[in-house]
């Protein structure tokens, strides 16, 4: 009963952050002295929890400014990362910072985070909501989605079975393949073209880059317009 307390005088004490000496303090009626210890630790863990280094939200302004306001790209080479999943997001950060995955210029930011700060951002992103390319055909630098080479790509998807992987139509998401259904044109043809390129060491199935192997660049700009098309 009365640890029971404790515990609740510790939580309480632990949300506002910076407490820790008052709430041992209050936790004078503690039964030992290796309770209070063990309590003083337990509070600072708590602390720790409820005083983050910075929100998710805030540190996911930086991605703005390129991926657009929380994740969804107004811009045709750069990826709509909102609401993919948070383990997804946070493999590929991983992969940029360590090097694995070749990159311009996500390395470099990737570099800046702390593992719980991506952790934080990556949460903050996936729970942001997906927005796709199409509803932003408004935008001046956008690539319209040809409705008849969407068509082809529709055939070529399904003759390649991309859709073991990416099934209904690229919607399907999991941690570690990205949605592409709403994806911008672009920027499915640029990444299918650096997974083309053997020199470009880009972590992906084997299964893959054989199937990407097989289509032409004209091919797969018909593949980029069919998934982009979905919604
Ligand atoms: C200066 C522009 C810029 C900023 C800022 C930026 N990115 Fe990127 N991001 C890119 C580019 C460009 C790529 C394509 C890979 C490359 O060339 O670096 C990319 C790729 C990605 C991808 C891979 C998407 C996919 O489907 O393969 C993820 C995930 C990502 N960025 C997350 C983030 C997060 C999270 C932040 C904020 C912490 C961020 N980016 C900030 C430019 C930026
Ligand atoms: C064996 C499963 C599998 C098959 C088959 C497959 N893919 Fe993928 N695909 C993946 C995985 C996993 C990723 C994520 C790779 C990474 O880590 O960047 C991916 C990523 C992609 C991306 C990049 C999306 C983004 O936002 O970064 C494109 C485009 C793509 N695949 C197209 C295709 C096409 C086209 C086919 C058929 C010709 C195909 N895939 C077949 C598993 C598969």
């Amino acid at each position: 009963m009365q640890l029971k307390k404790l515990h609740m005088l510790i939580v309480a004490g632990g949300l506002l952050a910076g407490t820790t000496f008052a709430v041992v303090a209050q936790a004078a009626d503690a039964p030992s002295a290796a309770d209070a210890e063990k309590a003083a630790k337990e509070a600072a863990k708590a602390a720790a929890i409820a005083a983050p280094p910075a929100d998710g939200a805030i540190l996911a302004n930086t991605c703005a400014g390129c991926h657009g306001t929380n994740g969804v790209s107004a811009g045709p080479s750069m990826p709509t990362i909102a609401g993919m999943p948070t383990t997804y997001l946070q493999k590929i950060m991983a992969d940029f910072k360590s090097g694995k995955r070749p990159s311009t210029i996500m390395g470099r930011i990737a570099k800046g985070y702390t593992e719980e700060e991506t952790k934080r951002i990556s949460d903050h992103l996936a729970k942001a909501k997906w927005g796709d390319s199409v509803s932003h055909a408004n935008s001046v630098m956008a690539t319209k989605v040809d409705a008849a080479k969407a068509k082809k790509g529709k055939k070529l998807v399904d003759a390649q079975k991309c859709s073991k992987c990416h099934e209904d139509d690229g919607l399907t998401q999991d941690e570690d393949t990205p949605r592409m259904a709403g994806q911008w044109v672009d920027y499915l043809l640029i990444k299918m073209q650096d997974f083309k390129n053997q020199h470009l060491t880009i972590p992906q199935p084997e299964k893959m880059q054989r199937a990407i192997e097989k289509l032409s660049l004209q091919e797969l700009e018909d593949v980029a317009h069919f998934y982009a098309s979905k919604k």
